[in-house]
């Protein structure tokens, strides 16, 4: 049925009709004195959800583009810097600091598991002569569902001193709590497709005093990219460059939306989410490809389905007959697990509808080895817990 299809997946979440009203304004001139009005409110919101008193940033990109600007702002060629990877996510920010020449050590664990915190803190100590000058990791690892340790880990950065912390926090800020100054955290990244509840297209990337000494201290060639035209820009509430100036109409919706519910109230809808997701899958005795619920996200569920069902026929069945698209595998966990994405403008109706297409979908392909409905009773006793 024609523009019917929901996205259960990672990103592009769904989107309020009052954001899609927004972008279909006119557009004002980016250097007008309207638009430095709303990008004064944006930035305000944007602080405020980065729990910081100092910059957050407003990139045109993706987040991959907010990490990137990280990376060539706080790092010189040749620095040495400790990556965390357990996803493909992690994986990608290798790549990148391979790109720009630094000197990589990697912290990595397999796919479905978190990071070791002590593996940080070993490395982080064995430091003495301070030649670790960044350390760059996930927050939650999108690819597997798994959250990694930001606040312990954060700490051992901290104590660490010389090392600036670049986190991804892409699809954790806006659905987790990560409270930027609380834990000291330097540079963390996020995308306008996650929690923020819009399009793609805009990226975001916290700077605290500390990185922005590490941006003045970088050699590293970066133009469009180059944080410190950012700073500048930002204190006449402007970019240095166009910015998409619809996409921020539907942000300051957005943002508006999100402090009208509240932080705590936002972390705890999309645990409750997550939660009920759990149970669901779990009823329907599907392996959850991160079983600690200790480290599940709060943004992403994945799961292995039946072994005699392929992920992609899963997925087809599912968009072919009730509409709704679900998320394959990434990177060595292509085609072996499907994730359901519980991120951004999502409700527990949404839920139940997703657990209800599983059953319908798993049924449809000759899979009768649970209870019918019992996904969906396990899911209706967490919402209503
Ligand atoms: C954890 C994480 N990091 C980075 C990215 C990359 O973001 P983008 O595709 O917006 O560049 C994603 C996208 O899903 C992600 O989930």
């Amino acid at each position: 049925m024609d523009d019917k299809l929901f996205l259960m997946i990672p990103g592009p979440t769904p989107i309020p009709e009052r954001a899609l009203l927004a972008m279909a304004k006119a557009p004002v001139g980016h250097r007008s004195s309207e638009f430095a009005k709303i990008m004064e409110e944006v930035s305000e919101n944007l602080r405020w959800l980065h729990q910081t008193t100092g910059d957050v940033i407003t990139l045109a990109s993706s987040g991959t583009g907010a990490i990137e600007a990280a990376i060539v702002n706080a790092c010189s060629p040749g620095d040495r810097v400790l990556i965390g990877a357990n996803g493909k996510f992690g994986e990608r920010w290798v790549e990148v600091a391979k790109v720009f020449g630094l000197q990589i050590e990697l912290i990595s664990a397999p796919y479905g598991q978190a990071l070791s915190t002590e593996a940080f803190r070993i490395a982080l100590e064995a430091d003495t002569e301070k030649t670790i000058k960044a350390v760059i990791l996930t927050h939650n690892e999108t690819s597997t569902g798994v959250t990694n340790d930001l606040e312990t880990i954060a700490g051992y950065i901290r104590a660490h001193g010389e090392a600036v912390s670049i986190v991804d926090a892409v699809t954790s800020l806006g659905a987790t709590n990560v409270p930027v100054d609380a834990w000291g955290l330097d540079f963390v990244g996020s995308g306008s497709q996650k929690a923020y509840m819009i399009p793609p297209g805009l990226a975001f990337l916290s700077v605290s005093e500390k990185g922005w000494k590490a941006c003045e201290r970088s050699t590293m060639p970066r133009f469009y990219f180059d944080l410190r035209q950012y700073r500048k820009a930002l204190k006449k509430n402007n970019t240095p460059f166009t910015t998409p100036v619809n996409l921020v109409y539907a942000l300051q919706v957005t943002l508006q939306m999100l402090k009208a519910e509240g932080l705590e109230p936002l972390f705890n809808r999309h645990a409750h989410l997550r939660d009920a997701t759990r149970a669901a899958l779990r009823a329907l005795g599907l392996n959850l490809f991160n079983p600690d619920d200790a480290s599940a996200s709060a943004a992403i569920t994945a799961v292995l389905p039946p072994s005699e069902i392929p992920c992609a026929k899963l997925r087809s069945t599912m968009k072919k007959h009730f509409d709704i698209v679900i998320a394959g595998g990434q990177g060595e966990m292509e085609s072996s697990i499907v994730r359901f994405g519980h991120l951004g403008f999502v409700s527990g109706r949404d839920i139940v509808t997703g657990i209800a297409a599983l059953e319908g979908s798993l049924h449809i392909l000759g899979y009768d080895h649970f209870a019918k409905g019992s996904g969906v009773t396990a899911a209706l006793d967490v919402l209503a817990s």
